[in-house]
């Protein structure tokens, strides 16, 4: 973005790494502490160094984590609970997840169990199993099958990949049921509150990072135009 260049020339948003310098007035952090943050719309985060306030959302990362882990936690995690909060997602509820194979999706199938949720997820054939994996009770693979048909009712469908709109499943919400979905509904607002929160689901084994290929810095446009296939998990 920007009017005659980009306005930040380095991409990235989310990122760990330990801090290697400190304003006078940091109280949060100290020289050394191995650190997970997403800096959202400020990118930057593909650089070797950057610059953080302590009020922005950047906590501790999770003990048990590598920081390639860390850093794969934030975007999805940080999305997906804000728009499970936006929900209103609470105990005992019916939730389907749609999209449960995606990095926003992986972590809302995690965060709605850890929510005390009774979770259906939809992917694709090759993710089913995974999905599962994930904690999903239920999973629809809508290859094979059509959601739109299915005689459940959920208390809260989240579109984790921002294909499907509210008049396509309106049928499928139970009375005062919710649909969200992470297109056109604002963009998640984040706080390190909510990192400090994954960092104790992961510690806890509540929460796992989904890694599905790495790249080297020098083969980052080959990393974005996997992630623009907009199927970071491959279908066979
Ligand atoms: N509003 C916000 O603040 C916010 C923040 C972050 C992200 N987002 C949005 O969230 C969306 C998802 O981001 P992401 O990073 O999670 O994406 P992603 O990781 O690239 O999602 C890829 C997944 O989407 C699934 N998928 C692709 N087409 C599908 C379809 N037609 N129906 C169901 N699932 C399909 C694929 O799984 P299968 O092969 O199993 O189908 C794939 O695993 C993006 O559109 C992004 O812009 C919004």
């Amino acid at each position: 973005m920007g009017f005659r260049k980009p306005r930040n020339s380095v991409l990235g948003v989310e990122l760990a790494g330990e801090v290697t310098a400190i304003g006078k007035e940091v109280k949060q952090f100290k020289l050394g502490d191995q650190v997970y943050a997403i800096n959202g719309l400020s990118f930057g985060a593909h650089a070797q160094y950057i610059c953080l306030s302590e009020e922005d959302p950047v906590a501790l990362k999770p003990l048990n984590a590598t920081y390639e882990e860390a850093a794969a936690i934030p975007f999805g995690g940080t999305t997906a609970l804000y728009f499970l909060r936006k929900g209103n997602i609470k105990r005992g509820m019916n939730v389907l997840i749609y999209g449960a194979s995606g990095a926003v999706g992986t972590a809302a199938v995690q965060l709605a169990k850890y929510f005390g949720a009774e979770v259906t997820g939809l992917c694709s054939t090759t993710n089913v199993e995974f999905a599962k994996s994930l904690g999903a009770e239920h999973v629809i693979d809508y290859m094979k099958e059509d959601f739109t048909k299915t005689s459940q009712r959920y208390d809260l469908i989240l579109d984790a990949v921002g294909k499907v709109s509210k008049g396509q499943c309106r049928h499928l919400l139970a009375p005062n049921g919710t649909y969200v979905t992470v297109e056109g509904q604002g963009i998640a607002r984040v706080t390190a509150k909510d990192l400090l929160l994954l960092k104790e689901l992961m510690e806890a084994g509540e929460m796992q990072a989904v890694i599905d290929r790495r790249y080297a810095l020098e083969q980052i446009q080959e990393a974005y135009r996997y992630v623009e296939t907009g199927r970071k998990r491959e279908m066979s």
